[in-house]
C-alpha cells in the first residue's frame, strides 16, 4: 500500500510527517490533484507476479487480468492505450535510466502506474511542498501532466508496472520548469 512522507512544506514541524492510512493517502493525494487507487494482487498467479521477463502473451495476460479497472480509467481520463515496463538490476544501463528519473521533470501528459511487483517512489514538488509517495504492489498511481516530479527505485531495485497513456510522445520527460502561465492549477 502506499505511504506518503512530507518531506518539506514550508514548515519545519510538518517534515517528516508520514501518511499510512489507505483512506488518507488517498484523500491526500486527491488533494493535490492526482489520484490514487488500490487495484490489488490477490488475482495474480506467481509467473506474471514474479517474472521480470514476461512475453508478449503473457503481458497481454497481466493487462487483461486489470481490464475492467484499465477501461474504467480510460474512459473516464481519456487515456488510450496501456503497456508493461520493468526496470530491474537485469535492465540494461539501469543506473543510466534512473539518473535520468531522479532529474527533477515533467511531462505533458499524464504519468500514470499501476504497479504489479517491486516499489519506487515518486517525488512531487508544488512551490515549497515536496512529499514522497512510496508505491508498492497492488497501487495505481496518477502524477497529472506538467507537475514537477523524479522518481527513483527503492533498495530493492525492481518495479513491474503496467503504464496507461493519452500518447505515449507524451511522457517525454520535459526537465525545465513550465512558465506559468502554461501549467494548469491541478
Ligand atoms: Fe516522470
Amino acid at each position: 500500500m502506499a505511504t506518503v512522507t512530507i518531506r518539506s512544506n514550508g514548515q519545519v514541524h510538518h517534515a517528516g510527517q508520514v501518511i499510512d492510512d489507505k483512506s488518507a493517502v488517498s484523500a491526500y493525494l486527491k488533494g493535490q490533484g492526482m489520484i490514487y487507487e488500490s487495484w490489488g494482487v490477490e488475482r495474480l498467479n506467481g509467473h506474471l507476479k514474479d517474472s521480470y521477463t514476461l512475453k508478449p502473451e503473457e503481458q497481454q495476460s497481466l493487462l487483461d487480468l486489470y481490464g475492467t479497472e484499465i477501461s474504467d480509467l480510460k474512459s473516464s481520463q481519456g487515456y488510450l492505450t496501456q503497456d508493461v515496463v520493468v526496470l530491474s538490476s537485469a535492465t540494461p544501463n539501469l543506473d543510466t535510466i534512473l539518473e535520468k528519473f531522479r532529474r527533477e521533470h515533467h511531462h505533458t501528459d499524464d504519468e500514470v502506474r499501476f504497479v504489479v511487483d517491486g516499489s519506487g517512489i515518486f517525488t512531487i514538488r508544488k512551490d515549497r511542498l515536496v512529499f514522497d509517495v512510496t508505491v508498492t504492489p497492488g497501487d495505481l498511481i496518477v502524477v497529472p501532466a506538467y507537475t514537477r516530479h523524479w522518481f527513483d527505485l527503492t533498495p530493492e531495485r525492481k518495479i513491474k508496472c503496467i503504464r496507461i497513456f493519452k500518447d505515449p510522445a507524451g511522457w517525454v520527460a520535459i526537465y525545465e520548469e513550465p512558465a506559468v502561465s502554461s501549467a494548469p492549477a491541478a
